[in-house]
């Protein structure tokens, strides 16, 4: 199984420093790991940090990975190809780093990803006259179709209507215990983190403020202090922790 340990991380965007020594405990597959934050707080920075596309100090140690390139990311936004068809946007990225011929388990791969996301629908269409929404749950396909044992998404529902939400956030925990995947997901409804998924990583300035079991770290003080909000959770009429948001705190 996939275990990811982030030690002292460190990431700069030219000489200003984003993000300080980031250390976490032993993550691994089969977990759904919340990252969150404000704005400006250094999630996308420390994705790219993770996925190679931003150097600096410190480690990330993967073991246990059965392919040399494990991890895939989702960007929060996403350029797009709007010569291409949904259906040859999904397969492009399955290409990705693979052999220059499509096999026919290429194609299944790009099938059963569509019919996961519930857009099989939109294969033949043009990715340049999707809905926003529409674009965003391409844009995971794109990450989800490669097979990753390391899957970054940054707020992959920012878009999503709350049906799309939801099923989106309850795909990703089931294809995270069928695959013994790692899934990080970088959300800003810490409802949804609170229900879907099992450790959240807290970032406040570009430091780790808080780790651990979701239901733990997601309490009304750091709702106060790092979102400068008055929340309560409270245990609703199903006995799941539901989220208050009252004021400005
Ligand atoms: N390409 C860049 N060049 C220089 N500074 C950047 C760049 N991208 C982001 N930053 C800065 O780095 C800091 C962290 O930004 P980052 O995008 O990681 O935040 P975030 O937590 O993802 O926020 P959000 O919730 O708004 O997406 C911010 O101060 C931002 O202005
Ligand atoms: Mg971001």
């Amino acid at each position: 199984m996939v275990t990811l340990q982030l030690d002292r991380l460190t990431a700069y965007y030219g000489r200003r420093q984003i993000l300080s020594e980031i250390s976490t405990p032993l993550f691994h597959g089969g977990q759904v790991v919340a990252l969150l934050g404000p704005n400006a707080a250094g999630k996308s920075t420390l994705f790219r940090r993770i996925f190679g596309l931003l150097q600096g100090g410190g480690d990330i140690r993967i073991e246990g990975a059965k392919a040399s390139r494990p991890i895939c990311y989702m960007p929060q936004e996403n350029a797009v190809n709007a010569v291409l068809s949904v259906y040859e946007t999904v397969l492009l990225a399955r290409m990705q780093g693979r052999r220059l011929k499509v096999t026919p388990e290429d194609l299944a791969q790009v099938d059963q990803t569509l019919d996961e996301l519930g857009i099989t629908a939109l294969g033949k269409r043009n990715i340049g006259d999707l809905s926003g929404g529409q674009r965003q749950l391409v844009s995971a396909a794109q990450a989800l179709v490669q097979a990753p044992e390391i899957l970054l998404l940054d707020e992959p529902t920012s878009a999503l209507d709350l049906n799309r939400q939801i099923g989106f956030l309850s795909v990703l925990r089931r294809l995270a215990a069928e695959r013994r995947l790692l899934v990080m997901v970088a959300l800003h409804d810490l409802g949804h983190a609170l229900r879907y998924t099992d450790q959240a990583m807290v970032l406040q300035d570009g430091r780790l403020t808080a780790c651990g079991q979701s239901n733990e770290v997601i309490t009304p003080e750091l709702l106060r202090q790092v979102y400068g909000v008055a929340a309560r959770i409270e245990s609703c009429s199903k006995g799941r922790p539901l989220l208050i948001l009252d004021d400005v705190a």
